[in-house]
């Protein structure tokens, strides 16, 4: 009986002493995305102790492949965090993209449009590393492999989350939750339903992309709409390129050989383009759905979402990496007031601005979406998308609304 006492006070004083032992920062940002790495940056700079969680290993995060233009405001935010070194020396700029319509090329020229603003090519694979070297070398903490991360308590002052890992369960105290964890992330899920509103549009096609160890067929990034479906000429270099095929939403990449996709990207270039393709063994292939979210607020008491977390665009305009980028630009200019001023109120405006910049993203990315895609199977959308797509072709003014949000809005 005394034996199971004094076990039992063991236990508890042992329990005592992991409590006591409860890590803390003042961030907990949650998921080693774009958004979440740019974030553990810029909070680094401004001396503000932050962790980053993330369910999967390293090696995973690194190897993602995703889109990879950059609008300058994006450049501008890695730059003034110390990641912008390589992007400088091996981004590829892009003064312009084509459209790409019953076999006529037309560039919408972009700094002749934009007071001479332009776009650069640079992978968010390159990026994501460029992030993670730089927070090495600021020394700051990144957990990997953390399963079961929980938000907790976020609608009163003493927020935390609990996870595991190897093989433990642990628990952070902090000030702020971030959720930067995509998607399928489970910051979004923990918000209470009555709280948070979203907003969603799937498109019935996905995208079929592939990457190869070519030479790209076009300098600039080329939209081509065809009686055979939407294709996109990228590059992530001056000898790899990157290529996608609208497919059908429930295809899968294994129906597709490189020969295949090869095949059929051909046959939806304009002839020009046809004849100059480089063809290879592919180094990547995967299909994406295409899909339009946005979720109100942005701020859950000491919960606050960002990138992915809160919203997706479909990639026609490219803009989800840089989404993310003035996210996170708006968001940690909220936090730094509020650990300066205790200004609560510079989070909640956190979520107004960001959300204002989304939505325009959001109109941009589904108006080039619908312009170029066959998506419809009514007579009269395929008119007015023909329609639309003549008079961009005819009309400076309308490459010029293109031009200056392809290039990024002001932030
Ligand atoms: N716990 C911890 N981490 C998680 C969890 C979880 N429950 N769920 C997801 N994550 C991690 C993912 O493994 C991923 O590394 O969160 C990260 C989210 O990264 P992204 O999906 O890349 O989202 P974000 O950083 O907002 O990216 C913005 O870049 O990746 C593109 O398509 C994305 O264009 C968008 C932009
Ligand atoms: C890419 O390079 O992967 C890319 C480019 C432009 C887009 C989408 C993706 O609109």
């Amino acid at each position: 009986m005394n034996k199971n006492k004094d076990k039992n006070r063991d236990k508890n004083k042992n329990r005592d002493k992991n409590k006591n032992k409860t890590q803390r920062t003042q961030i907990i940002i949650i998921g080693a995305g774009p958004a979440g790495l740019m974030l553990g940056c810029l909070l680094d700079l401004a001396g503000i102790d932050n962790i980053i969680v993330e369910r999967q290993s390293k090696a995973y995060v690194l190897a993602r492949i995703r889109a990879g233009i950059l609008e300058q405001t994006t450049i501008d935010l890695l730059c003034e965090m110390g990641a912008g070194e390589r992007l400088k020396k091996e981004g590829v700029p892009h003064h312009a993209l084509i459209l790409a319509h019953r076999n006529i090329c037309t560039p919408v020229r972009l700094p002749e449009l934009t007071n001479g603003k332009f776009v650069t090519a640079y992978g968010q694979t390159e990026v994501t590393k460029d992030l993670c070297d730089k927070r090495a070398a600021n020394g700051s903490q990144t957990l990997y492999q953390a399963e079961n991360v929980t938000p907790c308590d976020f609608d009163t002052t003493q927020p935390y989350i609990h996870f595991e890992k190897d093989g433990g369960t642990h628990k952070i105290a902090c000030e702020l939750i971030i959720g930067c964890d995509g998607f399928h992330g489970i910051s979004r899920q923990s918000v209470p339903q009555a709280a948070i509103q979203t907003y969603e549009k799937i498109y019935p096609v996905g995208w079929l992309g592939l990457l190869s160890e070519t030479k790209p067929v076009s300098l600039e990034v080329v939209y081509a709409n065809t009686p055979r479906g939407f294709a996109l000429c990228s590059m992530r270099s001056h000898t790899r390129s990157r290529y996608y095929i609208q497919c059908a939403l429930n295809d899968r990449v294994e129906n597709w050989s490189d020969d295949a996709f090869w095949d059929e990207f051909r046959r939806r270039l304009p002839p020009n383009l046809a004849e100059a393709l480089e063809t290879g063994p592919s180094i990547e292939k995967s299909i994406a759905p295409l899909r339009s979210f946005v979720a109100e607020p942005l701020r859950f008491g000491r919960l606050l979402l960002a990138g992915d977390a809160a919203h997706v665009v479909p990639p026609t305009g490219a803009k989800g990496l840089n989404l993310a980028a003035s996210d996170i630009y708006y968001l940690h200019q909220a936090i730094r007031a509020y650990f300066a001023d205790g200004d609560e109120a510079a989070l909640t405006d956190y979520s107004t601005k960001a959300l204002a910049r989304v939505w325009k993203a959001e109109r941009f990315s589904w108006y080039l979406t619908t312009m170029t895609h066959n998506l419809s199977d009514n007579a009269f959308d395929e008119k007015i998308k023909h329609a639309e797509l003549d008079y961009v072709i005819s009309s400076k003014i309308a490459q010029q609304v293109i031009a200056e949000n392809y290039v990024g809005l002001p932030l």
